[in-house]
């Protein structure tokens, strides 16, 4: 090997590196980092040096081909408290085990199940909203998906505890951030007051959990999530202990509606400010629809709808950056990966590159019109992650997006209300830095046609 041992990186401050700029502005320091210093770099936070991979053929080993030599890195063991061993933070033969054991819950027929009840819910909330009424359309969207995943997940039984759930996960997201771009990164057992504070949230989420799982090993049958967790059997026969349960559960929870919540409140965002996709998007629907409840039979049709969520995740990664952490030194473009290190890719960045994405910057749906996703490297774009981690509800996550799209656009339409245009704020997914208001127009509704 002839290149030097660390990779290139910007310098950053004495004792914190690049912390102040991480804290500041991430997508920002990714972005200049993947552009002045290449395919592989290395940044500083404090005391952990990360590297920054920014090739889609490096990421394609990191994910898939080196996969093997990887486990989650340190950011996500952070939330070991709130999500415990669930499959978004375990590792290793734990990990596959239980992702096998979960992998037919979101089996295609299942999804399909689910269909109804995505479009019934949008409708519902589309058809609780005024004309000319000015609306936060992200708490609309996280309500939303909570209400989508409780049901799906948990049955009817978890829409009493939507409110308390929804304020306990909101401080666990906060008081993950304030952790994440500390210098000293404090374990979860010290008892500063953000660890407290998530201590007492993730006690009352636990609550509600256990609650229903104890609701269901002794009553009735379900035909949802957790009933199909609950009585899934291990190739032994063994099935999953309540702590296992309450940590996929918790995960799944998590997991399955913040990010998809974020895609949509993104997209309601740039088509409020693009009149002319809007229009595109109203079309489709008319000639798809006509009025109609979308149903997951639509879905073959509603391509236009597709490239609009597509391209909304391009621009607006709701999870757009992942870590991983070497378990034994290995090659990487050149340079040998120490044991330990940890690596960093992010979608924002490889979305925006110019090099797979003409006019990067702009919303155009039609760009993935003829057949884009196939011509493209496999990990230039990668909102699900990839390889043996790939996301388990990435299927499910793009249904629902785009039904709740359709569902909602063929009856209203946003235009920005005043004030200042929403940006990215960075954290542990990608949220907007205030509320995206928008004014609601309606065009229809249900049963005009
Ligand atoms: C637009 C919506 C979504 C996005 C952008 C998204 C993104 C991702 C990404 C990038 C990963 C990989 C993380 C890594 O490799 O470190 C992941 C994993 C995961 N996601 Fe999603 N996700 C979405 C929706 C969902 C939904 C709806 C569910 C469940 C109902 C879900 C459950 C999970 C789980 C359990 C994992 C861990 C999988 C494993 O490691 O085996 N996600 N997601």
């Amino acid at each position: 090997m002839s290149k030097a041992l660390v990779p290139p990186g910007p310098k950053g401050r004495f004792l914190a590196g690049s912390l102040p700029e991480l804290r500041r502005d991430p997508l920002g320091l990714y972005t200049r980092c993947a552009r002045e210093f290449g395919p592989v770099a290395t940044l500083r936070f404090g005391l952990r040096r990360v590297w920054f991979i920014s090739d889609p053929a490096l990421i394609e080993e990191v994910l898939v081909t080196k996969a093997r030599n990887f486990v989650k890195h340190y950011g996500l063991k952070m939330n070991r408290l709130m999500l415990g061993d669930g499959l978004l933070t375990s590792d290793g033969d734990f990990w596959l085990r239980q992702r096998r054991l979960i992998q037919p819950a979101f089996h295609r027929d299942r999804l399909h199940a689910y269909a109804a009840v995505m479009a019934e819910y949008a409708e519902r909330a589309a058809a609780s909203w005024r004309d000319g009424e000015t609306r936060d359309l992200q708490a609309d969207m996280t309500r939303l998906t909570l209400e989508i995943i409780a049901r799906t997940l948990f049955g009817a039984d978890a829409s009493g505890h939507a409110r308390e759930v929804y304020a306990a996960l909101e401080q666990t997201y906060h008081s993950f951030n304030s952790r994440i771009f500390s210098i000293i990164i404090l374990p979860e057992s010290v008892p500063t007051p953000a660890n407290l504070r998530m201590r007492r949230a993730v006690h009352r989420l636990d609550r509600v959990l256990y609650g229903l799982i104890e609701q269901r090993r002794t009553a009735g049958t379900h035909d949802d999530l957790l009933a199909l967790l609950l009585h899934a059997r291990h190739e032994d026969g063994g099935g999953m202990t309540d702590k296992q349960l309450r940590d996929e559960a918790m995960t799944l929870f998590l997991a399955g509606h913040e990010t998809t919540a974020l895609a949509l409140t993104w997209a309601w965002h740039l088509l409020a400010r693009h009149a002319d996709v809007y229009g595109a998007l109203q079309d489709e629907l008319k000639t798809v629809l006509a009025g109609r409840t979308p149903t997951v039979g639509d879905l073959p049709r509603l391509q236009y709808t597709e490239h609009v969520v597509q391209e909304v995740m391009r621009l607006y990664p709701p999870a757009y950056a992942l870590g991983r952490q070497a378990v034994a030194p290995c090659e990487l473009g050149g340079y040998r990966l120490p044991a330990g290190a940890t690596v960093l890719m992010s979608q924002w960045v490889m979305h925006r590159d110019p090099r797979w994405f003409d006019d990067p910057e702009a919303f155009r749906p039609e760009r993935w019109a003829d057949g884009l996703a196939k011509r493209l490297p496999k990990f230039a774009y990668f909102p699900f992650g990839g390889g043996p981690r790939q996301c388990i509800g990435a299927a499910f996550a793009q249904m629902e997006a785009v039904l709740v799209l359709a569902a909602i656009a063929q009856r209203c339409r946003f235009t920005p209300a005043p004030g200042p245009e929403a940006r990215p704020a960075p954290g542990m997914t990608l949220r907007p830095d205030g509320p995206v208001q928008a004014v609601v127009h309606v065009v229809s509704r249900r049963g005009d046609s």
